[in-house]
């Protein structure tokens, strides 16, 4: 049995290492899990580098491994004793490890889920699906027919949202920064995709491309993960009004919008995180939404793309994979046989 911890604050080069037999004492309220599989993303290494929020700041040697998968093999004794048996997978509340054979969680932060969907799939649920999910919910009724904008559509949030407003009958234009994003996206039901945004001086263009691309139709909402000028260029195409979602800036900058568009059509700009819900929202709301989440997986409905899995001892490996750009697809973890 061993699990990575986070020693210190600092790249994860140095930061981390592989602990062997670590104690899986259960507490009373505590279940014991069996990892499947479990995701490896770029705010985990935010996370380790001290680069990621306030709002989380891990209490050092600290278990490491956001989301996952795997199945309840003990409990303690005031957890619920039917957990013992089910597959579950991991609310990413920062309460717990994921990169570990086994790993000691309080049952609070496990929802149970079906049987029949692929591990690698559920191990990815709780992060991006759940947030595409707050995207196309939160902030405005979206029905068939609705428009929606979004920028790193190729992502692992991008791709989520597409799957999502596709099911829902919304439309999607995303934007990529690589041409041969453009044929998976399509084939996944986005509807429409438009390459930019790469540099600077390709904005203008892009903000012409998204609205000649649109016709006489405007975005509801537009999702922004990259920040700067790339999410104007998609808010120039928003309804009087409209809402600009940020849920991360990968390029390091404030979310740009031109006074023009902001000022006269009333724009507004919100920042989105996922973790916020998880904290405050009733668990009954949390347990029907990643129900929810867990079926369509089953059915097919959500799928992320996995570039590569790696044995848990491999970690360098795996880290180097995951911090790569253009990727195929996320890196995870697989345990067992
Ligand atoms: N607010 C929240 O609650 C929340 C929740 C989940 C995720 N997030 C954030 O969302 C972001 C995406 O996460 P993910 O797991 O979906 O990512 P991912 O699957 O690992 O994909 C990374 C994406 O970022 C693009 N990218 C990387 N650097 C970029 C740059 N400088 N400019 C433009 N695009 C760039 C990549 O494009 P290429 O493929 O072309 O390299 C790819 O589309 C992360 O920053 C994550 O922290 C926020």
């Amino acid at each position: 049995m061993s699990r990575i911890i986070l020693k210190e604050i600092g790249p994860v080069s140095e930061s981390v290492q592989l602990e062997p037999h670590p104690d899986l004492t259960l507490g009373p309220a505590d279940v014991l899990v069996e990892m499947e599989a479990a995701g490896i993303n770029l705010t985990d290494f935010r996370l380790a580098e001290g680069t990621y929020t306030e709002r989380v700041r891990p209490s050092l040697p600290s278990a490491m491994g956001t989301e996952g998968v795997g199945r309840v093999i003990a409990a303690g004794t005031t957890a619920d004793p039917s957990l013992v048996g089910r597959r579950v997978v991991f609310l990413p509340n920062y309460l717990q490890g994921t990169w570990a054979d086994r790993t000691v969680a309080p049952a609070s932060s496990v929802i149970p889920v079906g049987e029949k969907a692929d591990a690698q799939q559920l191990a990815l649920l709780a992060v991006n699906p759940a947030t595409a999910y707050g995207l196309l919910n939160r902030y405005a009724t979206l029905g068939p027919g609705d428009w929606i904008g979004q920028d790193m559509g190729n992502s692992a949030v991008g791709r989520n949202v597409i799957a999502l407003a596709h099911h829902a009958g919304v439309r999607t234009l995303s934007v990529v920064r690589r041409e041969e994003t453009v044929k998976q996206l399509l084939d996944q039901g986005a509807d429409l995709v438009v390459v930019g945004g790469a540099g600077k001086d390709d904005v203008d263009g892009l903000r012409d491309r998204i609205a000649d691309a649109l016709g006489d139709t405007t975005f509801r909402l537009v999702f922004d993960g990259v920040g700067g000028p790339v999410a104007g260029a998609l808010a120039h195409s928003l309804e009087f009004g409209g809402q600009v979602i940020s849920y991360s800036s990968l390029t390091h900058t404030p979310v740009a919008v031109p006074a023009a568009d902001l000022v006269y059509r009333e724009l507004g700009v919100r920042g989105y995180w996922l973790i916020n819900w998880i904290r405050t929202a009733p668990r009954a709301e949390i347990e029907a939404v990643y129900t929810e989440l867990a079926e369509l997986v089953e059915q097919g409905v959500l799928h992320t793309p996995v570039e590569e899995t790696f044995a848990l001892a491999d970690y360098r490996a795996a880290f180097d994979r995951a911090r790569k750009p253009q990727r195929e697809g996320k890196i995870l973890f697989h345990f067992g046989a």
